[in-house]
C-alpha cells in the first residue's frame, strides 16, 4: 500500500514551533505579508532576515515529538511505500529519522542565492549578508517559498498523489494552496483519505475520514493501526 502523508505546522506545535493561523493571523507577532513575500524582502531585507534568522536559531531549542517519531517508525516499517510531503520549514521530520521527506515550502536550514540560484545547506545567520559559497555574490536569501512563489517538488508530489492508496493530512489548516487541494487530487486518483488535526480544517469535508486531537497522540495510534 502506497501512503502519502502531508504535514503542516500542527505536527510541530507540540515541539514548541508556533503554527501560523492559531494566533490572530499573526506569525510570531508579524503579519505574514511583512515577512513571507518577495516584495517584503525587496523593501526590508534586514527585517525579513532577522525574522528567519531567529526561527533558524530556535530550531536548536526544539526536538521532534511523538508524531514525527511515529512517521519515522512508519518509514522503517513500509520503506519506499511512504512519502512525507511537508509544508514545514523546520527539520524535525529528518531529526526524527524520516528520510523520504519533500519540503514543498523550502527549508530554514538552507540558503538560496538570488544570483546563481544555488541552494546551500545553512545553519548560521543570513542577516549579515554573507557571500554565496558558489558564486561569491552577497545575494543569499532564506530558501523558503514565499506567497506568490512556486512550491518545490510539485512534479514528484503529483506523481506520488496519483499513485497513492492512502493520503493522510496531519496538522494543516487547508488554507494554503496548492497543498490544500491535494486531498481532492488524491481522492480523484483513487486514494482513501484521512485527516488528523486538532480541529476541523477548511477542507475536512473532502476527506473520507477525519479524527480530531493532538498530533502527538493521533499519529502514533494511527501508525500502530497501519503497521498492526
Ligand atoms: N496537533 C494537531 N493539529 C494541530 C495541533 C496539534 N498539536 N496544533 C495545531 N494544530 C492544527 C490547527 O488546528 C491548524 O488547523 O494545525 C493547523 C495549523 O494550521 P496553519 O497554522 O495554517 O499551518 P499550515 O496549514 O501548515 O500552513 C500552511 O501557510 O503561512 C503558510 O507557508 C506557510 O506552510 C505554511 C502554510
Amino acid at each position: 500500500m502506497k501512503v502519502v502523508v502531508l504535514t503542516g505546522a500542527g505536527i510541530s506545535a507540540e515541539s514548541g514551533v508556533p503554527t501560523f493561523r492559531d494566533a490572530d493571523g499573526l506569525w510570531e507577532g508579524h503579519r505574514v505579508e511583512d515577512v513571507a513575500t518577495p516584495e517584503a524582502y525587496d523593501v526590508q531585507p534586514t527585517v525579513v532576515h532577522r525574522f528567519y534568522d531567529d526561527r533558524r536559531r530556535a530550531l536548536g531549542r526544539v526536538a521532534p515529538n511523538p508524531a514525527h517519531l511515529a512517521l519515522a517508525r512508519l518509514e522503517e516499517g513500509i520503506g519506499d511505500d511512504l512519502l512525507v510531503i511537508t509544508q514545514n520549514i523546520d527539520d524535525l521530520h529528518e531529526r526524527a529519522g524520516s528520510t523520504r521527506v519533500l519540503h514543498m515550502h523550502g527549508e530554514l536550514r538552507s540558503a538560496l542565492c538570488r544570483a546563481c540560484m544555488r541552494r546551500t545547506p545553512w545553519t548560521g545567520d543570513l542577516g549579515d549578508f554573507p557571500p554565496c559559497p558558489g558564486c561569491g555574490v552577497t545575494e543569499l536569501r532564506p530558501d523558503v517559498v514565499w506567497f506568490g512563489e512556486m512550491p518545490y517538488e510539485m512534479d514528484r508530489i503529483f506523481v506520488a498523489l496519483d499513485q497513492a492508496d492512502l493520503f493522510v493530512a496531519i496538522g494543516t489548516s487547508g488554507a494554503v494552496y496548492p497543498a490544500a487541494g491535494f486531498v481532492q487530487f488524491a481522492s480523484g486518483a483513487g486514494a482513501r483519505t484521512l485527516e488528523l488535526n486538532l480541529a476541523p480544517s477548511e477542507v475536512t469535508g473532502l476527506f473520507d475520514d477525519a479524527r480530531q486531537g493532538l498530533a502527538g497522540e493521533l499519529v502514533p495510534r494511527w501508525v500502530d493501526e497501519l503497521l498492526g
